[in-house]
Order: C-alpha cells, then structure tokens, then sequence
C-alpha cells in the first residue's frame, strides 16, 4: 500500500471541476461537499447570487445550468463539471447596459431591499426564455419558488410583463 500523503488525502476529497461561468472558463478544485451557491460566493467572488435560507427554499440563489433555473445552494460544484452557468453578473450587456428584465424591475418597483432579485431575474430570464408570451397566471406559477420578503410580487409580476412585451417589440 503506498503511505498515504496529505496530498493524496486531499485528493480524495477535493476534485478539479471545469465550468463555463457568463462565458468565461474556470478551473477549480472544489471540495466534495462544496455547493455551487459557495464555489460562486466564496471561491469566485461572484456574489452577485444571494444566500438566504440555504436549504432550497427561498429560491434567492437561482441560476441557470445549461439553461436550466437551478437552486445553486442545493447543487454541488462537482455536479457542474462541464456546465455553463450564468449568474446575475452575466445578464447586463458588456458595456454595463443592464436587460430590459431589469430594467423593467427598476420601472416596475419588483423590488424593495433587493435581496431576491438576482435569483428572481434568473428565473424569469428562464421564463421569458420558454415562454415569450406569459400569462399573468403563468408567470405566477412559474415564479412560485421564488420568496420576496418584502411583497414586492405585483412589482415583479409586471416589470415581467412588460420585459415580455419590450422583447418582443425588439425583435419586430
Ligand atoms: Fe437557495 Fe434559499 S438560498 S433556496
Ligand atoms: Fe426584498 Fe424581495 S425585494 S426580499
């Protein structure tokens, strides 16, 4: 048996994970139990995406893998070897010029202290993504997981509907 070295220890317990992250590569070695949620907080320094109950029920962590809303406090990092995520530090334009989502946000006051936001962008960004052309209902019961603390939802639901119809103008 060869002795064991703390490095070969580690390497049991920490594993090297390649992710593209709003467009740019990352390498990292991540520990196994590490969430995505912290690889981007506390590893990367995006912290952008909010930690609030960090047992999957608040929704304030969402991000898009491959796509797809995920709540990162409930994802491992290891999970994401190969994906693209994208946070909220991705979605304004390369000059800063922030989305019509978020514009609308702003507009539409879907948002008071600001702490759900990001992952209430994300999931609408999903949203918009699928569906173009939501309902009132639709954007409702797509945006249920996500909590806002300070009912900002009447705020939110209409800064999407009329992300939805600016987006839609825009491609005419
Ligand atoms: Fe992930 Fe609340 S912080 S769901
Ligand atoms: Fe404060 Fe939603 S704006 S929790």
């Amino acid at each position: 048996m060869p002795e064991s070295t703390p490095n070969a220890a580690q390497s049991k317990t920490h594993h090297d994970v390649e992710l593209q992250i709003n467009g740019q590569s990352y390498w990292v070695n991540v520990p196994s139990r590490r969430t995505l949620l912290d690889l981007l907080r506390d590893q990367l320094h995006l912290t952008g995406t909010k930690k609030v109950c960090d047992m999957g029920q608040c929704g304030a962590c969402t991000v898009l893998r491959d796509g797809v809303p995920i709540l990162s406090c409930l994802t491992l990092a290891v999970a994401c070897d190969g994906s693209h995520v994208q946070t909220i530090e991705g979605v304004a334009g390369a000059d800063g010029q922030l989305s019509p989502l978020q514009e609308a946000f702003i507009e539409f006051d879907g948002l008071q202290c600001g702490f759900c936001t990001p992952g209430q962008v994300m999931a609408a960004i999903a949203l918009l993504t699928d569906n173009p052309h939501p309902t009132e209902d639709e954007i409702k019961y797509h945006m249920v997981g996500n909590l806002c603390r300070c009912g900002a939802y009447k705020g939110i639901v209409e800064a999407i509907q009329h992300a939805a119809e600016q987006m839609a103008e825009r491609k005419q």
